[in-house]
């Protein structure tokens, strides 16, 4: 058996609490009621030869291969099929066991291709591995016969091949497909040695509904569905654990190594957020990394028309050091600022801002969670006490009634989708409040019990009105709110919330949903058990965003869905360490763990373990370092991570604001939008690069290990202590685990982390001090953070961007599977293979009016700007609103978005966009001149030799 591969145990555990004693080949066994003889006998050492069977897998007794006998009992049953039971005496092996094992190994054999010795899963088949184990050694039958041996193979996935002459009909693959990842993509047709696997109806894999997430591969026994990578590169032989440098999931996975190179990525079974599962992104999507478009050396310049010019490490740095000080000597302390990033780690995102707050001695430090979950950490602080998340992804598992707002899991937070459609399988309810019919409304086996089709930008009246329902029929938790809540806050809330403006009724003329939908998804989510809440960007990015968390909160608290398994608010954050960017202090008006620059003690503990005196005025947001540029007064920028110029709204105000910068210091992989304005290059290293720890959405800190040297010779965070270094502020880490050292020292909710607690226990959920060592799975068990959970009120309040004459759509945006967000990482894989361009779902309806038939180019023009996409034509849209992702600089979904932005956090209002859609045959004039901005940067970036590509 290969060494990397996990032991399996046969059947999953059981889960029940009964204990049972019996007997296996004579040694005594004890293991919980509802085990298999298979598992229990694993326990113990004994692995039963097996194929069909695996621990991830409910047991289907096909393969034959692990026959027992049982004292007492007739014939030769399957172990994985047979449960234990008080008593049990049973025999693994004897002469009569292991002759139907290899007259069972034998057929198989006998239709199988003897070419082991070339094949790509020599040394890790299990087939291979059972031939061995029962000690075959010869077979009867010929080839002659019938047989399968010349069955085509399909290599239309760009991952993994089907080689179907390889195929044991074990249908390993089918049961994952449809157990673990929910798609119910493969079919098992025919019976008996007519039986075959094949995708969908017989399709090609590339057309069929696969996902590609890997399950299948990882669940079959054979070389039938391989890996390309493998199939090219060989088996791996050595393993590093890391984690997903994709969405806020953040799966755990092994990098499979060969010396420094990645061969594949194979989900870890350990993993705490996944459990062995895995999407597209994770498991294949790696590639980025060594791609040609990489730069791996320093570059400066004087000016965006200047050609790069290579320089040492040293020079670079030693340049935007000199940079940042002489705009500072001429235009104050506060002309500069710094950019972090959600793809970054905890480390490089806590040395970023304390090199703003100490070296650049202000407060101008912000993240790109300004964009995406800032509403979240403002609406969450101000009821619960804490700006994160409420549970573990485990807990869905527990919920009877599940309400999805402004999220699409399926497509943004594909393993934790899995385990949701499992829940909904098993009979949990849902409810998806949505412009759109995303994936979840109905897909195999999971149907909306309600699906609430609100308006864009309405999200407010809609969830006041889900409360009205709940406060008026007598459905409020009332002993949870007087114990748990603040009850003058609450009874302010009572009141607000009925009064008769916030009735279904009253609202239905806002958000479009008939008031007898949101009465019964009310009552639903009130009275149906477990209630949870899980949210995403189309819950944050309003100009209400803060508005609706809040909403969000109240309903959970005056429904008691807070504090255990199954209920909860579950914020599904967009990118790999969103949360982790926030708790490290990255936005401009806090220190790492949520407390205000203006806090006398908290500033004073960060000035002596800093040694400076630290602002007490927050510093600029995002936005309005943009608007200090345009005004002259902000002239230096360093930016890790980010691509602002491809992710903000309103393009062509972030480009001008660029533009008008001095220094603007770029640390990333590619020439990214960003980059092409900037002065400095500096290369940053990949998360395969690099040691650190990524936070996830279930605020679970799992280790980030580097698999292979950084390309530019350093990682981020070295790269951020020479730049602190030159500027005259001294940092010494030596590794990534005495910044997180200092984290913990100076930040409560890490106190207790540590990188060897890490490697210890796998990840860790904050909080983690003295009283929860081991973290804290459940927040706001006993008490909520900030004691009583606090009401507030909820006023809705019409966005400013309305429809008129000229744009009378809405357009609103999201994200899909196989890319993912500014689409650096994944546009430089495969995964364009499945979404090569952003395009415009556009309803039948609003097409035709405007002659627009499907695939034909489309302006879409705002009161920001115009854009050209192809248009798919679509009933997953309402008539009157648009929709697209936004993951290629060149859609200039961004171009159209608006500086309209919420209240409290100034989270752009990237949902809600007035527009006009009409026939068009040319790009807009801001696409030709992107064009020819690009071209001209890439122009500037061959000359120099340094890389190929854009953004
Ligand atoms: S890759 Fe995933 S979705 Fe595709 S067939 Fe395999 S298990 Fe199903
Ligand atoms: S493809 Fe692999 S997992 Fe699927 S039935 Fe064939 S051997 Fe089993
Ligand atoms: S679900 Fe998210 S974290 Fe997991 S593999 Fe996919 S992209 Fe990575
Ligand atoms: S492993 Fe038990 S029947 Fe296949």
């Amino acid at each position: 058996m290969s060494h990397l591969r996990d032991r399996d145990y046969g059947t999953p555990a059981s889960g029940l609490s009964q204990l049972v004693n019996l007997e296996i080949d004579g040694f005594r066994v004890t293991v919980p009621e509802g085990t298999s003889v298979m598992r229990a006998a694993a326990g113990i050492g004994i692995e039963i030869p097996k194929l069909c069977a695996s621990d991830s897998l409910d047991p289907f007794g096909s393969c034959r291969l692990c026959v027992v006998q049982i004292e007492g009992g007739r014939g030769y049953p399957a172990s994985c099929t047979t449960p234990v039971y008080e008593g049990m005496k049973v025999c693994t092996q004897n002469d009569k066991l292991a002759q139907i094992r290899r007259g069972v190994m034998e057929l198989y054999i006998s239709d199988h291709p003897l070419d082991c010795l070339t094949c790509s899963a020599n040394g890790n088949c299990e087939l291979q591995d059972m031939a061995g184990a029962v000690g075959l050694r010869e077979v009867r039958y010929g080839y002659d016969g019938e047989n399968h041996l010349r069955a085509e193979k399909d290599e239309s996935n760009p991952y993994f091949t089907f080689e179907p002459s390889k195929c044991i009909v074990c249908s390993r693959c089918v049961r994952a497909c449809e157990e673990i990842q929910g798609t119910f993509a493969l079919t098992l047709d025919g019976r008996g040695f007519d039986s075959k696997v094949s995708p969908s109806q017989m399709e090609a894999f590339m057309d069929s509904e696969c996902v590609s997430c890997g399950a299948c591969v990882q669940a079959c026994p054979t070389a039938t569905l391989m890996e390309k990578s493998v199939i090219e590169r060989g088996q791996p032989e050595h393993s590093v654990i890391t984690t997903c440098a994709y969405c806020g999931v953040g799966c755990s996975f092994k990098a499979e190594m060969k010396g420094s190179e990645v061969v594949r990525m194979v989900p870890n079974k350990d993993g705490h957020a996944n459990h062995g599962h895995s999407c597209v992104k994770g498991r294949f999507a790696f590639g980025y990394a060594t791609h040609p478009d990489r730069i791996t050396k320093p570059m400066i310049r004087s000016s965006l028309h200047e050609s790069w010019r290579e320089v040492s490490w040293e020079e670079a740095v030693h340049y935007a050091a000199l940079e940042f000080k002489r705009i500072q000597g001429k235009y104050g302390r506060y002309s500069v600022g710094g950019i972090t990033s959600s793809r970054c780690t905890n480390e490089e995102t806590y040395l970023v801002q304390k090199l703003v707050r100490a070296a650049f001695g202000n407060n101008n430090v912000d993240t790109c969670a300004r964009v995406c979950h800032s509403p979240t950490g403002y609406g969450l602080k101000r009821t619960f006490g804490e700006s994160s998340g409420t549970q573990t992804f485990d807990s869905v598992m527990k919920a009877d009634v599940i309400l999805v707002i402004g999220a699409n899991p399926t497509d943004g937070h594909p393993v934790f989708a899995s385990f949701m459609k499992k829940r909904l399988r098993q009979g949990a309810k849902l409810i998806v409040a949505d412009p759109r019919a995303i994936d979840l409304v109905q897909s195999p086996h999971v149907k909306a019990d309600y699906h609430l089709k609100l308006r864009p930008g309405t999200n407010v009246a809609l969830i006041n009105a889900i409360a009205h329902v709940v406060a008026m029929e007598g459905l409020i938790d009332e002993a949870f709110v007087q114990s748990r809540c603040d009850v003058a806050s609450f009874n302010k809330w009572r009141e607000f919330i009925q009064q008769d403006r916030n009735s279904p009724e009253s609202s239905e003329r806002l958000t479009g949903v008939p008031a007898e939908l949101v009465r019964g998804a009310a009552r639903l989510y009130a009275t149906g058990g477990n209630a949870a809440i899980y949210y995403g960007l189309g819950v944050t990015e309003h100009s209400q965003g803060s508005t609706m968390v809040i909403g969000i909160a109240n309903l959970a608290m005056a429904t008691g869905n807070i504090g255990r398994d199954g209920v909860g608010v579950n914020p599904l954050r967009g990118q790999n360490n969103v949360q982790g960017s926030c708790d490290m202090g990255s936005f401009p008006h806090e220190f790492p763990g949520y407390r205000h620059v203006s806090d006398f003690d908290t500033r004073a503990l960060f000035e002596t373990a800093w040694g400076v005196t630290l602002e007490a005025e927050p510093g600029l947001r995002i936005p309005n370092m943009f608007a200090a540029a345009l005004d002259g007064s902000f002239k230096g920028l360093y930016v890790e991570g980010e691509d602002i110029a491809q992710s903000d709204p309103d393009t062509q105000h972030v480009l001008a604001a660029l533009r008008s910068m001095e220094c603007v210091v770029v640390q990333d992989l590619f020439l990214n939008e960003t980059a092409k304005f900037a002065h400095v290059f500096l290369p940053g290293s990949s998360f395969l690069e690099k040691n650190g720890t990524f936070t996830n959405a279930e605020r679970r800190i799992s280790p980030v290990r580097k698999v292979m040297a950084p390309l530019g010779g350093y990682e981020d965070w070295e790269i951020t202590q020479m730049l602190a270094n030159a500027l005259g502020y001294p940092m010494n880490y030596s590794h990534p685990s005495e910044i997180m050292d200092e984290i913990s020292r100076l930040t409560p909710q890490f106190k207790g982390v540590s990188y060897e607690k890490l490697d210890r226990l796998g990840s860790i959920q904050w909080p983690c001090d003295e009283k929860t060592p081991e973290g804290t799975p459940i927040m706001h068990t006993d008490r909520f953070v900030r004691g009583n959970g606090f009401f507030m009120m909820t006023e809705y309040v019409p966005t400013q961007e309305r429809t008129s004459s000229r744009f009378p759509l809405i357009l609103t945006t999201g994200r899909i599977l196989s890319q993912y967000n500014v689409g650096a990482q994944t546009r430089r894989t495969r995964n364009s293979e499945w979404h090569p361009e952003d395009r415009l779902e556009i309803h039948p309806h609003d097409a035709e009016v405007r002659g627009v038939g499907d695939g034909d180019w489309v302006g879409i023009k705002s009161r920001s700007g115009e854009t050209v996409l192809r248009a798919v034509i679509s009933e997953r849209v309402q008539p009157g609103v648009v929709y697209t992702t936004f993951h290629f600089p060149e859609s200039g979904a961004n171009v159209i978005t608006t500086d309209n932005s919420d209240w409290a956090t100034n989270c752009p209002e990237y949902k809600v966009t007035a527009v006009q859609v009409t026939r068009v045959s040319a790009p807009s004039e801001w696409q030709r001149s992107y064009r020819a901005f690009t071209e001209q940067q890439l122009s500037l970036l061959e000359q120099t030799g340094a890389g190929a590509g854009a953004g």
